[in-house]
């Protein structure tokens, strides 16, 4: 489990990021496509962007509940990197894009990133990896 520091400095590290940034749909996915040209054309029917801000939006969740109660994030994450599979996305790739995110939110974070921030991301990254890899 995620310890309550890591969790706090997790949790912290997000407000920040949602108070400097705003939205980070935009960044993310600038970034995801700047590292890996070729997955962009997955998104191609995405004309509208919704695609993209659910699977975002549901990766956020997933991340609160996985350093929380894990009532359900463990599970959904392996089912999703499944189907995923299914879509033609390399388990390698589907947890790639956490660390896309995380990335994301230290850049958002700016000057009030800390090398704590940035253990307990790690930390979490790895738990991850355990139910996708
Ligand atoms: C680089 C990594 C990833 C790629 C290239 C990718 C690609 C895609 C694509 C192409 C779709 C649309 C599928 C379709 O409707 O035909 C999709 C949907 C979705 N993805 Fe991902 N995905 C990635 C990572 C993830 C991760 C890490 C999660 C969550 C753990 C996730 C969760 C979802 C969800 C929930 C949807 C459905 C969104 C909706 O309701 O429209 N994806 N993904």
């Amino acid at each position: 489990m995620t310890s309550p520091e890591d969790r706090a400095l997790i949790e912290r590290s997000l407000e920040i990021a949602a108070e400097h940034g705003g939205d980070l749909t935009a960044a993310v996915y600038a970034r995801l496509f700047r590292e890996r040209p070729e997955l962009e054309a997955m998104f191609v029917m995405d004309t509208d962007g919704a695609v993209r801000g659910e699977m975002l939006s549901r990766v956020f969740a997933a991340i609160l509940d996985f350093i929380g109660d894990r009532a359900y994030a463990q599970n959904w994450i392996s089912a999703e990197a499944t189907t995923h599979e299914g879509y033609l996305v390399p388990r390698e790739d589907f947890v790639r894009f956490f660390q896309t995110v995380s990335e994301a939110v230290r850049d958002a974070c700016g000057e009030q990133w800390t090398p704590e921030m940035g253990r307990a991301w790690i930390s979490l990254l790895s738990g991850i990896r355990a139910y996708v890899v």
